[in-house]
């Protein structure tokens, strides 16, 4: 399978993670069509990316004239067959593989048959997605990091039966968003959370058995170990039932203790604290 030339990318779940990769293809000149389940949704995900380019106008980082270009370029959509003439679809939906898979067998009957198809889990096999669909070859992760627009790295990741084209122009198109691509092999966690996730969770067990605060914690690895922010903040930011999801996820794969999320944010997270998006986690937001 030749890979198509990228012009035209659909997005499909239009969260935190989905909006930052729209606003990333809108400022790399991609035409983009974002997919949400309600125009309520589609709407607070337009305003969300209006809102940073806005900012990035503010601080003199980009023309106003680039701003009104970019926005021109999005477009958002409740229904899928929108995203037919997409040449790569980059799904960041919900992280349940059942939902992925009826998602890529719908993209399957919708999409041109070179069409590539790209994954933004954080933590399920892209090989078990790609198996969803008659055309492994085109399915490739495309895994960023939140906030997206902000964190330069994504992992594109091969799948067992990813081709060559899919993996080098999913690369491109990381590269023409700005970011610095990594090529990895599908195994759990792919690269960064097969590392953080069990660090996240070693230093939530610490505040139990140091007895220390979130602000203290977070003041420890902020302040002597040099992390740009706190685990506290940070497992709040990537939202506290992300987080449990990708940690059960590792465990249920590797069988390392360190992966299993603490009993501590398992509570959290049944008690509906998910952090940032639910106003409370380990801090209270605005
Ligand atoms: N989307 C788009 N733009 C955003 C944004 C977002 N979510 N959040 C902030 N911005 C923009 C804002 O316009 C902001 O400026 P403003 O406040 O003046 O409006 C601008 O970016 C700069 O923001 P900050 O001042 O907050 O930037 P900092 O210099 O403080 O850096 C940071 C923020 C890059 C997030 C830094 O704190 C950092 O690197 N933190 C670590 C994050 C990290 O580790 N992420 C990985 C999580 S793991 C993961 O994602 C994997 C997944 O699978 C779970």
């Amino acid at each position: 399978m030749g890979a198509p030339e990228i012009r035209r990318v659909g997005v499909v779940g239009l969260g935190a993670m989905g909006a930052g990769i729209a606003q990333l293809a809108v400022e790399a000149g991609y035409e983009t069509v974002g997919r949400e389940v309600s125009d309520e949704l589609g709407g607070k995900a337009y305003d969300r990316i209006a809102h940073f380019l806005q900012r990035k106008v503010d601080k003199g980082q980009m023309a106003a004239g680039e701003r009104e270009s970019a926005l021109a370029l999005l477009a958002t959509t409740t229904d899928v067959s929108d995203l037919a003439r997409c040449d790569l679809v980059i799904e960041a939906i919900v992280e349940d593989l059942d939902a992925k898979l009826e998602l890529f067998r719908e993209l399957e009957s919708i999409v041109r048959p070179d069409a590539i198809l790209a994954t933004n889990t954080s933590a399920l096999s892209v090989t078990e997605i790609a198996a969803a669909v008659s055309t492994p070859e085109r399915v490739v992760g495309m895994h960023f990091f939140n906030p997206a627009p902000l964190m330069p790295l994504v992992e594109i990741v091969r799948a067992e039966r990813s081709s060559d084209d899919a993996v080098e122009a999913a690369f491109e198109v990381g590269s023409r968003m700005g970011k610095k691509p990594i090529r990895c092999h599908d195994t759990p966690g792919f690269v960064v959370n097969r590392v953080l996730i069990p660090l996240l969770n070693d230093c939530l067990r610490v505040l139990d058995e140091a007895r220390v605060t979130p602000e203290d914690l977070d003041t420890a690895m902020t302040a002597g170990a040099g992390w740009p922010m706190g685990p506290c903040t940070l497992v709040d930011l990537v939202g506290i039932d992300v987080h449990v999801h990708a940690s059960e996820a590792l465990y249920e794969k590797l069988r390392e203790p360190r992966m299993a999320p603490p009993p501590r944010i398992v509570a959290m997270k049944n008690a509906g604290l998910l952090g940032r998006k639910s106003g409370r986690g380990f801090y209270t937001y605005e």
